[in-house]
């Protein structure tokens, strides 16, 4: 598996209070350098905004457990999925989440550069990611943590290996998981 982040470009909006109106935000690029360099991160991957698994479980209980991490020596936490980033940014505001940080990887440049992108068209989704994570230094990724079972539309989701609780364990007992 990849040694480090791909670089690329996605294309997020952010809010800009000089814009008047009922949609006060504007286009903002931002590069895996601007994401990764010079921080120690957790990068965690799902398959869609707003699917209950990551809905319920992944999104919130990374929210629930920044500090934890923080207290590991991780900088940052972000979510990516291949969702624009309309989508990415409803999710997160849905989901009330402060710490988390999303990524709109809507062409799934970067998640394809990552050998992590499949066919999901068995659900109507086309093209999205595999659940994943990874502990990323530098923007060299320091471990990896794919669920089982890697294939086009898969019947299953598998979850639990790219879990919060599992990367935490990892981190704190770095001998205890293979991954
Ligand atoms: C889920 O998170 O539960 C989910 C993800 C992708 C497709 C269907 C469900």
């Amino acid at each position: 598996m990849l040694k480090s982040v791909p670089n690329v470009t996605f294309r997020t909006r952010v809010r800009d209070e000089a814009i008047e109106g009922p949609n006060p935000f504007r286009w903002e690029d931002k590069t895996t350098a601007d994401y990764f360099a010079g921080k120690r991160v957790i990068l965690f991957s799902l398959p869609g905004a707003f699917t209950p698994t990551c809905s319920t479980y992944q999104l919130p209980d990374f929210e629930k457990l920044f500090p934890e991490f923080q207290a590991e020596g991780i900088d940052e936490i972000y979510c990516i999925s291949v969702n624009d980033a309309f989508v990415m940014n409803a999710w997160a505001k849905a989901q009330g989440i402060e710490h988390v940080k999303v990524i709109p990887d809507g062409s799934g440049e970067f998640t394809r550069k990552m050998g992590m992108l499949v066919a999901k068209d068995n659900l109507g989704f086309g093209m999205r990611s595999w659940r994943y994570a990874a502990i990323v230094n530098d923007g060299q990724v320091e471990q990896w943590f794919v669920e089982e079972g890697f294939a086009d539309n898969c019947e299953t989701d598998p979850y639990g290996v790219s879990s919060p609780q599992t990367i935490l364990e990892a981190l704190k007992n770095p001998e205890s998981v293979a991954a």
